[in-house]
């Protein structure tokens, strides 16, 4: 199954834009599951929540949500997109998932990074979605679609959770500063047997005498913590790998990565200390 990712530049603040570049990126690739940055139609560094009060939108009704969903229905594609997401008084650092029915799920962000505690709630649920995808040769491929957003990687519980839910692809949209998650990525992929798809962006953003930079280097990882893709800090664009979903949970004859996982649970959780 071919998937990859739309590394860009967002541009702060500034949805139209960033609506023409992601539907000129998207415009000729078919066939594909695609993952786009955190927050990919607003840009990244808000400080205040009056600030994301405007272009914040509900799932799935809002203007991006419903770009995305045309462009999946069109093109064949599923697709993975962070956004702000409003509910009520709430604002979340969501992810929302469409594919060429329509509205899949969403996933709120769980582990908010530094002033992102500011302004918006923590997700918390974890889910793993069913997609039946069709190829332009109707082939058809299961994916079970784990979603997480780009500090959510820190914490291996819950690239973990996504696993024991029986997640075979995490999409992981981001917006990294730091320089450690590409290399944490693979083994990220390997400990839970399955592909990983981090798609990050690129260019920087200053606000009210703050400012940070993107680090790019979109990653795709294997379960045998290959990189199948890896970008650098400048390059854009949609760029796509073929991965073979059927993935075998044998670490050896007699290593069974879920049922070894099984009986390490049940073990800890008999321990008294
Ligand atoms: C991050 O979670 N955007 C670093």
């Amino acid at each position: 199954m071919k998937v990859g990712v739309l590394q860009f530049y967002p541009k702060f603040k500034n949805k139209e834009l960033n609506y023409k570049i992601i539907k000129d990126y998207l415009k000729d690739v078919r066939n594909a599951l695609i993952v786009l940055p955190e927050l990919a139609n607003t840009g990244y560094l808000f400080l205040d929540k009056s600030e994301i009060k405007e272009l914040a939108e509900e799932i799935p009704t809002g203007e991006f949500s419903n770009l995305l969903i045309e462009i999946a229905k069109k093109n064949n594609l599923v697709l993975v997109s962070g956004l702000i997401e409003v509910e009520g008084n709430n604002f979340y650092n969501s992810a929302i998932i469409v594919g060429p029915y329509g509205y899949i799920g969403k996933y709120r962000k769980i582990n908010l990074f530094y002033k992102e505690k500011l302004i918006f709630e923590a997700g918390n649920k974890l889910e793993v979605f069913d997609i039946v995808f069709k190829d332009d040769k109707n082939k058809e491929y299961l994916v079970k679609l784990g979603v997480m957003i780009c500090f959510d990687w820190y914490f291996p519980e819950i690239s973990r959770n996504l696993m024991l839910k029986g997640a075979n692809i995490i999409a992981h949209p981001s917006n990294l500063v730091l320089p450690y998650c590409p290399l944490a990525m693979p083994i990220r992929a390997l400990e839970n047997k399955l592909y990983t798809i981090t798609a990050n962006r690129i260019g920087k953003e200053e606000n009210q005498g703050e400012s940070l930079s993107f680090i790019g280097q979109s990653v795709i990882c294997s379960p045998k913590a290959e990189y199948l893709l890896k970008l650098d800090n400048k390059q854009e664009g949609v760029f796509l790998v073929d991965i073979d979903l059927n993935i075998n949970k044998n670490i050896t004859k007699l290593n069974n990565l879920e049922q070894d996982l099984k009986s390490l649970y049940e073990k800890l959780n008999s321990m008294k200390n």
